[in-house]
């Protein structure tokens, strides 16, 4: 076969080491025939090109990058990443990786309305104080475009926004579009100057690093924004780097092409919260990113909207050591009507479906019971019998196991009730649906209960409802946001970093799609974070390194407890901490280094050294103390896959310091000794992830308190099961027309891979953790000799692979599936993937323990698949 002869030139050409490749995160899709090379420190791009002339591959550069050693190419020959880490001089290969705009949460107008979140993080106190406002910092965001036309980004006394190419005093002062409305990931890129955007996402993000929406003058600007806002940095200007195409995908080539190009722009901070994924710290745009931090750009990365599947989920683009994994803590305050019960005033949201603010008169209330005395969900008609709800408001549970809040309104109005109050669980103000026409409202977990209490007390009293809408602080408001991910990251390291407003934020949108939306995700938490840089730099007059400015923002963070418990919520949730802008600013302060990895308990650091330092005019005595945190467990029920609600447990390691107490002259600093001990509660087959916060407080008047996170995990993470198990997998799989429709592979009696008919056949396995590496091996099945790795698509079952999540956004599963034709590879160093003869084989998937020696067997989770018979034309 003629390509197998070319690539055999590959193979001899293999001298020295060969370059690594890695696989892409599960449920991303890759560019196909595209890869991103980073070549060794020696190589350049003439280099590169020449040898893979050389070596007869047909390729086309689709970018070279100059910060970062390497190009993206498109192969169009037969060749793979493996044949291209033969190549002299390729250090990695990735393949080209797919990211979606990640997925945030749009409130409809009839929602709660957020007021502004800069009373949380002392942003309030540097705008109106210290008359911070981020000038002359100049900020990239890497997304869909910005509106630049918006009235919010105008500048002052102009009516609208403009772009630097229309005006002066823009706003917007650089920007590129690199793909073109119609890119999809997969199309050419049609690249051209003008970064407007037309999907919503990046004016949104625009909006909160340093949208104004105060100076506007409705109608005539365009229409009133539904509550006043400013963003974080209302005068900073910005560069608009569009990567998506109207339809939101982009391939990892292009973000790392906006890298650069904001770099070269001169943009001191950029943020980019792209689609999220498990991993480990190797993608190409953290490696790249890294780079940038060391130039002296600050970097913040969404950590992630994948708080539903539990621990190690936090998203890859920050896991670099010194890019900031940005948390979403939940708005605290809203702007909501309320009612009066028992002479006790209360907020609640409007069911979308009633569209407007209750306005009925005063009313008893009928809660609705289940037959043991609990109060029901009201989904099931029959909890009324024998109740009258004429004229009466019904209360009821808003549990939506059983039913949603359509069907529990439908079966009120079937009853004839005149509205219902739907008690919120387990916290907060849920969204509610509602039934059309029917006045319902969503309320506080705890206001259901007191108005539970008080109707028992007084069956007659009545319920009256307010139409004022006010600013109020509701419950689970300022804690950290239910979707934003947890870690820890696969080599046990703290992240996310910190956190910041990301749920329910009011910001910019395009005004071809009415300038104004309420969005939530880490997406709107990431730009705050960049925001809050911009007036750090300010502050200082100076442009620290990012890596600086992260850790006096953990340093300084608000650290929040579990909501309804008295624990402080996990580090692997919140990181350090809110982000509080005010004391970042103010502190004189630092702790390094900004996190502390305990690892587990067989590697446990038990001892650790930090280092204090007072920047400040005057000697300072700090004083020493520990904040233990609450543990989250996972793996209670000898489950393989982690619970997607960790439990909560208060085991808390001990902290002994070498000192109460150190007096450090100003300018100085000190080092300190800490002595951890794990915690002695909580189970170490359960592997519990405990963590804490080690504080120092200055003994001088007005002095800002600094700390520093710990994790830790009980137990040995070298036996934490990697591979789901429970639900059937692994598995030989095939799919139907949509990729993601797998379905468990039926006994077949012959795979015959000669026939263009023969189903696709898959190895599919989903990961509920991290591994070093994973591998499906082949052997025979007749005398059980291992004859390779499964290899196919130029790529081998080799490697190291993220953890999977629950499911795909559209609810297929989320799975690692290798698609087989018979091939195999006998090394990770084989080029030519060798084509199996007929027969029977069985298949093995295994999967390297964290922190284990590559040794096989003994290192690894080993999944017997059993045989498959296979007929090709070897
Ligand atoms: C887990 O498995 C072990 C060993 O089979 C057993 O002793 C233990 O009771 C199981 N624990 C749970 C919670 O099922
Ligand atoms: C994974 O295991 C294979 C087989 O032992 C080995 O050749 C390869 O180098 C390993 N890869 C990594 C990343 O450890």
């Amino acid at each position: 076969m003629k390509i197998t002869a070319i690539l055999s030139v590959i193979a001899a050409a293999t001298l020295v080491s060969a370059g690594k490749v890695h696989p892409i995160n599960a449920g991303r899709e890759h560019v196909s025939g595209g890869y991103i090379i980073e070549y060794e420190d020696h190589a350049n791009h003439r280099d590169f090109q020449n040898s893979l002339r050389s070596h007869k591959v047909d390729f086309k550069v689709r970018s070279e990058y100059g910060i970062f050693n390497g190009a993206a190419i498109t192969v169009n020959s037969e060749h793979g990443g493996n044949d291209l880490a033969k190549l002299p001089g390729v250090k990695n290969v990735w393949p080209i990786a797919r990211y979606s705009i990640p997925k945030v949460k749009q409130h409809k107008k009839t929602d709660k309305e957020p007021l502004s979140d800069h009373k949380m993080t002392g942003v309030d106190v540097l705008h109106d104080k210290y008359k911070l406002t981020g000038k002359g910092i100049k900020v990239g965001v890497i997304d869909t475009g910005i509106d630049y036309l918006h009235p919010a980004f105008a500048a002052k006394g102009a009516d609208k926004g403009c772009f630097a190419r229309y005006g002066k005093n823009c706003r917007v002062t650089h920007g590129w579009d690199f793909v073109g409305d119609h890119y999809d990931g997969k199309s050419t890129p049609k690249s051209d100057s003008d970064p407007m955007d037309c999907f919503g996402h990046g004016t949104h993000v625009a909006g909160i690093i340093g949208g104004n929406a105060l100076h506007i003058v409705p109608g005539k600007q365009g229409p009133a924004p539904p509550a006043a806002f400013v963003g974080v940095a209302p005068e900073v200007t910005f560069g608009a780097y569009r990567v998506f195409g109207c339809d939101g995908e982009t391939g990892n080539d292009i973000i790392m092409q906006a890298m650069e190009l904001a770099f070269n722009d001169g943009m001191d901070v950029i943020n980019m919260s792209l689609g999220g994924g498990s991993a480990y710290k190797t993608a190409p745009e953290a490696v790249l990113g890294d780079k940038l931090i060391a130039r002296g750009m600050a970097l913040a990365s969404a950590g992630g909207n994948d708080g539903s599947d539990g621990v190690w989920m936090v998203s890859d683009t920050g896991l670099g050591d010194l890019s900031s994994s940005v948390a979403s803590f939940d708005n605290a305050f809203q702007l909501l009507p309320s009612y009066t019960f028992a002479g006790v005033k209360h907020p609640y949201g409007i069911a979308s479906a009633y569209k407007k603010v209750i306005d009925l008169p005063a009313m008893p209330i009928q809660p609705i019971f289940e037959a043991d005395g609990s109060l029901s969900d009201g989904c099931d008609p029959a909890r009324y019998a024998g109740l009258d709800v004429t004229k009466k408001i019904v209360l009821v549970l808003g549990d939506v196991t059983r039913c949603k809040s359509g069907g529990r309104g439908t079966v009120a109005v079937g009853a004839k009730a005149a509205g219902m109050v739907v008690q919120t669980t387990p916290f907060g103000i849920a969204s509610l649906g509602g039934a059309p026409g029917f006045p319902m409202a969503s309320i506080e977990n705890k206001a259901g209960n007191d108005l539970l209490a008080a109707w028992k007390k007084d069956s007659k009293q009545t319920l009256t409802w307010s139409t004022k809408v006010e600013s109020i602080q509701v419950e689970g408001g300022g804690f950290p946001s239910g979707f934003s991910s947890y870690g820890l990251d696969g080599d046990l390291r703290s992240k996310p970093d910190l956190g910041a407003p990301g749920g329910a934020i009011l910001s910019t949108y395009p005004t071809a799609k009415g300038s104004y939306a309420v969005l939530s995700g880490t997406s709107m938490a990431t730009p705050y974070v960049a925001g809050a840089h911009a007036l750090y730099m300010q502050a200082k007059h100076a442009k620290p390194h990012g890596d600086v400015i992260r850790k006096a923002f953990k340093n300084t963070a608000t650290i929040s407890k579990d909501i309804g418990v008295s624990t402080l919520t996990s580090a692997a949730k919140q990181g350090s901490g809110l982000v509080n802008v005010l004391n970042a600013v103010l502190t004189t302060s630092s702790i390094t280094p900004d996190h502390i990895d305990l690892l587990d308990s067989v590697r446990m650091n038990k001892k650790v050294k930090i280092t204090i330092k007072n920047s400040g005019k005057k000697s300072e005595t700090y004083s020493f103390s520990h904040l233990p945190a609450s543990a989250l467990v996972s793996y209670t029920g000898n489950n393989t896959y982690p619970l997607a609600t960790p439990q909560i447990e208060a085991d808390s390691a001990s902290v002994v310091f070498s000192q109460k107490k150190v007096k450090i002259p100003a300018g100085k600093s000190a080092k300190i000794t800490l002595h951890f001990e794990e915690p002695k509660k909580g189970n170490a087959k359960v592997w519990p992830i405990y963590s804490g916060f080690v504080v120092a407080t200055p003994t001088s008047k007005n002095g800002i308190p600094v700390h520093v996170p710990y994790t830790g995990l009980k137990g040995d993470v070298s036996k934490i099961p990697i591979m789901d198990v429970e639900d059937g997998w692994p598995a030989f799989t095939h799919t139907e027309g949509e990729v993601s429709k797998i379905t468990p592979y039926p006994k077949v009696k012959v795979l015959d891979f000669t026939n263009p008919k023969t189903p696709s056949f898959e190895v599919t396995a989903k990961l509920g953790s991290h591994t070093p590496n994973y591998t499906i091996r082949v052997y025979k099945a007749s005398d059980k000799s291992f004859v390779g790795y499964l290899a196919s698509d130029g790529e081998a079952a080799i490697g190291p692979r993220g953890r999977n999540k629950l499911a795909n956004t559209d609810g297929s599963e989320n799975v690692w599936s290798f698609p087989w034709v018979g091939q195999v590879v006998s090394s990770a160093t084989q080029v030519v993937p060798t084509l199996l003869p007929s027969g029977t084989y069985r298949i093995e998937v295994a999967s390297q323990y964290k922190f284990t020696k590559d040794e096989y067997p003994k290192n690894y989770e080993i999944f017997d698949l059993k045989t498959v018979t296979i007929k090709t034309a070897a």
